[in-house]
């Protein structure tokens, strides 16, 4: 069984179907890339997958849970146990520094204070921030905000990796290093990536690639 089975779904804004008829099953430790036009539905699919968002209609499997049998509450707790994020514009805390960007989603656990430090630290090593701990996002190179932004997004260890457009912002260099980091991340804690992507050469380093076009897989 995948760690995700969507079936059939359907997502309407107002008047316009954004997602026609989405059917897809990811599996336990896949990297799987989605690409498409702009506009095609891919950052609301995203959504959708990471509990985000609901479906009109349609069937969503996370981890073997029909999300729509649950209330919020639960699936508040799959969102915030079993799913990291990942955006193009990082959404570092700026008044919080790296550590303490962190250190935001294991206060939703029940770690001590002791267990949250080192937790932080080596998380932080493992995406390559360790000496950059003590400074703020705005003292940090957008390569630099991403990769502390991954660590925040891994650091409650997710089932799942969502990253809508992770190098969006990046130069090339920054771009390989990140990708490579994820690479060296999933091989280390075998979570699920599912990424989305316009650049075609970064997408073929993932297991599979989906086409999402006028709200369809293609
Ligand atoms: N919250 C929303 N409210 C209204 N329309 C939305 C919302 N989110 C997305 N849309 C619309 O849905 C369509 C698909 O958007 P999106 O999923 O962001 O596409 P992509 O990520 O492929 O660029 C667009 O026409 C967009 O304007
Ligand atoms: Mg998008």
């Amino acid at each position: 069984m995948g760690i995700i089975e969507a079936k059939n779904i359907r997502k309407s804004f107002g008047k316009e179907q954004v997602l026609k008829d989405i059917s897809i099953e990811v599996g336990k430790s896949e990297y799987l890339a989605i690409v498409g036009p702009s506009g095609s539905g891919k950052s609301t699919l995203l959504h959708i997958l990471g509990c985000m968002d609901t479906q009109d209609s349609g069937e969503l499997l996370f981890d073997g849970q029909n999300i729509k049998r649950l209330s919020n509450r639960q699936i508040a707790a799959i969102r915030n146990k079993k799913c990291g994020f990942v955006f193009q514009f990082f959404y570092l805390e700026p008044h919080l520094t790296i550590a303490e960007n962190l250190e935001i989603p294991l206060f939703l656990s029940k770690l001590t204070k002791e267990e949250r430090k080192n937790r932080v630290k080596a998380v932080a090593a493992a995406v390559g921030v360790e000496k950059l701990l003590n400074k703020f996002p705005r003292q940090l190179s957008g390569g630099e905000q991403q990769r502390a932004a991954i660590g925040r997004a891994i650091v409650n260890c997710p089932k799942v990796l969502f990253l809508d457009e992770p190098t969006g912002n990046l130069d090339s260099v920054n771009t390989a290093r990140i990708m490579n980091l994820l690479k060296t991340l999933q091989t280390k804690y075998k979570f699920t990536i599912i990424m989305i992507t316009h650049d075609l050469s970064i997408a073929k380093l993932a297991d599979r690639v989906i086409n999402i076009k006028d709200g369809r897989v293609c």
